[in-house]
């Protein structure tokens, strides 16, 4: 099986990009499953119903969330009627929404996602990704041995040692949130594959997604400034995972696309 999994997705250009190009990359991949990180697409700011809308024939399956997950307020109401969004499965159980989903791929077979939140240099409360993962990977691999972790995260050693601790455990672990893709993507000994990040579907001419001049004028002065997003000329990056039937990774090949 093929599964594209594809990086945080940046406001209106971000959701223009996947729309027009995710069904050219599956039909030219032959991918059968579609996984992408929405934390970013309601105007540079977590999610909302209608932005998910606006996806539904995007070709993208399950949308995984980071530490913007409930930056638009509505969506701890929205996130409960939809079925194609997780929210990190380390967050406190209290949070609506849910970590991990059983979803049927293209030719059929259940394809098992599950969204991760790192610790190291982020401030969103999340409890162990490792213990929490470890917990729910009994339960999750009772319905498929096919397994991919959108893990997001800033630290690319916390990336590393996540993927190394559950190498052979699941299909994949790729990570989100810093928007640049990173060329590590690798299959680990045990057959997991790996990529620390998986970059962005935002502007080319940004910094992050951003327009540069006013994230230059932070840095140069200190002074606060509106991180006003970009949405012309965007990039879309991820990574097209090939993963047997067992859930052994058998590769992982990167992907970059601009929309023109
Ligand atoms: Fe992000
Ligand atoms: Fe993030």
């Amino acid at each position: 099986m093929k599964i594209l999994m594809i990086g945080d997705i940046v406001g209106k250009g971000g959701r223009r990009a996947l729309r027009h190009l995710v069904p050219e990359l599956r039909r030219h991949y032959q991918c059968h499953f579609c996984v992408a990180n929405g934390e970013n697409m309601a105007g540079g700011n977590g999610f909302t119903k209608l932005c998910l809308q606006e996806m539904e024939n995007s070709g993208v399956d399950v949308f995984t969330g980071g530490d913007h997950m409930w930056d638009q307020k509505d969506f701890m109401t929205e996130i409960g009627s939809l079925t194609n969004v997780l929210r990190p499965a380390n967050l406190p159980d209290c949070q609506p929404g849910r970590g991990w989903g059983v979803f049927t791929a293209r030719d059929g077979s259940p394809v098992a996602v599950m969204s991760l939140l790192g610790r190291t240099f982020m401030a969103a409360g999340a409890d162990c990704p490792f213990a929490a993962a470890e917990r729910l990977l009994p339960e999750i691999r009772q319905h498929t041995p096919v397994v991919v972790i959108d893990f997001h995260a800033e630290a690319t050693s916390e990336k590393i040692a996540l993927g190394r601790y559950f190498d052979g455990k699941v299909s994949a672990v790729v990570g989100t949130h810093t928007h640049v893709a990173t060329a590590d993507q690798q299959i680990f000994p045990g057959g997991t594959a790996f990529q620390c990040d998986l970059g962005m579907v935002g502007a080319r001419e940004s910094i992050l997604g951003r327009d540069i001049a006013p994230v230059l004028s932070r840095f140069r002065t200190g002074l606060p400034a509106r991180f006003t997003v970009n949405d012309r000329g965007p990039r879309l990056s991820g990574a097209v995972v090939t993963v047997s039937a067992a859930g052994r990774a058998e590769g992982i090949e990167r992907v970059m696309r601009d929309l023109r």
